[in-house]
C-alpha cells in the first residue's frame, strides 16, 4: 500500500487532544507542532481520519516540502511536482496561501507563482493553453514557515466541524469540533449523567452523545476527495460501511440539555433527530435559576452566553447562578468554556484547570472544576 504524510490541522491549543484521538485509532507515526499533526500513514487513511477525526479541522495531503527563500526557488520546486497525479484536466483547482517568518511574505505573490508552475507542468500533459476549471473543487495551499513551503491537498474540502446534522443554529453556535474537544477533556462517560444547562442549538449534548454511541462525525457529509482521481471510491465506500457496523446502538445514556430558549430546543431538537439521537438526549426548556439536577456524580459540559448579545451584567449573573448550582451538587463535575475573564470570581470558586483556546478568533477559557469520583 502506497506511503503517505497527511496533516490533521487542529484549532490552536487542542492538539494533544487531536493527538489522543489518533493514538486511541492506532496510529503511531505522529509528529505534533503548532496547530497541525503528521502523521505517517496510507491511502485508505484519508478515508478513515476525514470520516472518524472528531477534533480535527482538516486532514491535509503533504504534497511536497522544500526550502524556498526565492519566488525563483518557489516556482521550480512546484513545477518539479508531477501535478497530472493530482488534478484532473477539468478540476476546478483553487490555491491558497499563507506565509509566518519567511522571506516570501506576500502570500497573494506565493499563490501566485505556486499556480503558474502548476498551470506551466498540467499544460505540458494535458496539451491546453486555457483550464476551464468546470470539474470538481482541489484546493491546493503553499504554507510558508521560516521559509520551508509545504505543498499541500485539501482532502476534507468543507472543515470537519461541518458535520451534517447542524442544519439550523441558535445564536453563536459551538464549533462541532471544540464541542467535542470539550466533551474529550472530561471524565464524562455513558454511565454518568450529563447536563448542559445553555445548549442552544445543542452541539456539546449531540457530540457528546456521538462519541459515546461511536458515530463516526463524517458519516452524514461530503468530502473533496471522494472526487480525487486517484483515491478508489471503494475504499471510501468500504471504510465508511465498517464505520456504520462500529455504532454501539445499545448503548443508552442520560443526557439533559436545556436552554431558556423555546426556539433554541426546538433546533437542538430537530439537530439530534437528524442523527436519531432524540432518545438518547432530553431537551428541555429551562432557566438556569430553575434546573433541578439530582446530586448523582454527574457532569455539567456547557457554553454560557458571553455577552456579545447581552450586557456584562447579565453574564456575571449568569455565572453567579451557576457557582449556586455547584453549591448544590457536591457530587458533580463542572466544565465550563467562556471568554468572560471574570469567571472563576462569579462562579465562586478557582477552577482546577484553566486551558486557554479559541473559538474561531475569540479567546475563551475552559475551566475545569473536578468532583469526586463516583462510587463503584
Ligand atoms: C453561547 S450560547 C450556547 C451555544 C451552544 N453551545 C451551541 O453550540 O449552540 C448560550 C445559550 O444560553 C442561553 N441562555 C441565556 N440565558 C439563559 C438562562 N437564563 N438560562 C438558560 N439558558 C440561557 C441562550 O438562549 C443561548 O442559547
Amino acid at each position: 500500500m502506497e506511503k503517505i504524510k497527511l496533516i490533521a490541522t487542529t484549532n490552536m491549543g487542542l492538539e494533544a487532544v487531536t493527538k489522543r484521538e489518533l493514538i486511541d485509532l492506532g496510529y503511531e507515526d505522529i509528529k505534533v507542532s503548532d496547530g497541525k499533526i503528521e502523521i505517517n500513514c496510507e491511502l485508505k487513511d484519508i478515508a478513515i481520519l476525514n470520516l472518524k477525526l472528531r477534533t480535527a479541522e482538516r486532514v491535509l495531503l503533504l504534497i511536497d516540502s522544500f526550502r524556498a527563500e526565492t519566488f525563483e526557488e518557489l516556482f521550480n520546486k512546484v513545477f518539479e511536482i508531477r501535478w497530472w497525479d493530482y488534478i484532473a484536466k477539468d478540476d476546478n483547482f483553487i490555491i491558497q496561501g499563507r506565509s509566518r517568518k519567511s522571506k516570501l511574505f506576500s502570500i497573494s505573490d506565493c499563490q501566485r507563482i505556486t499556480e503558474k508552475a502548476i498551470i506551466e507542468k498540467l499544460k505540458m500533459k494535458y496539451k491546453i493553453s486555457w483550464f476551464e476549471k468546470s470539474g470538481p473543487r482541489v484546493k491546493i495551499e503553499v504554507s510558508l514557515l521560516n521559509d520551508i513551503a509545504e505543498i499541500t491537498m485539501d482532502t476534507s474540502g468543507d472543515g470537519l466541524h461541518k458535520r451534517g446534522y447542524r442544519e439550523v443554529n441558535y445564536k453563536a453556535p459551538l464549533s462541532e469540533t471544540i464541542a467535542a474537544s470539550l466533551v474529550k477533556l472530561t471524565f464524562w462517560n455513558k454511565d454518568r449523567i450529563l447536563s448542559d444547562p445553555f445548549c442552544g442549538s445543542g452541539t456539546i449534548p449531540i457530540e457528546a452523545a456521538m462519541i459515546e454511541k461511536n458515530i463516526a462525525p463524517g458519516l452524514m457529509r461530503k468530502f473533496d476527495f471522494e472526487n480525487f482521481t486517484f483515491f478508489d471510491p471503494d475504499i471510501f465506500k468500504e471504510e465508511k460501511k465498517k464505520c456504520y457496523s462500529e455504532i454501539k446502538y445499545d448503548v443508552k445514556l442520560e443526557i439533559l440539555a436545556s436552554d431558556v430558549s423555546y426556539k433554541a430546543i426546538q433546533i437542538a431538537k430537530s439537530n439530534a433527530e437528524i442523527l436519531g439521537l432524540d432518545e438518547d438526549i432530553s431537551f428541555f426548556q429551562k432557566d438556569i435559576k430553575d434546573i433541578d439536577l439530582p446530586d448523582d456524580y454527574g457532569v455539567i459540559i456547557t457554553n454560557p452566553p458571553y455577552g456579545e448579545r447581552i450586557g456584562k451584567e447579565d453574564v456575571e449573573e449568569l455565572n453567579i447562578e451557576l457557582g449556586k448550582l455547584a453549591k448544590t451538587l457536591k457530587t458533580w463535575s463542572f466544565y465550563i468554556i467562556t471568554a468572560n475573564e471574570n469567571f472563576e470570581k462569579n462562579f465562586g470558586r478557582k477552577a482546577h484547570r484553566n486551558r486557554k483556546l479559541y473559538n474561531g478568533r475569540i479567546k475563551t477559557y475552559y475551566y475545569q472544576y473536578y468532583g469526586p469520583k463516583p462510587k463503584r
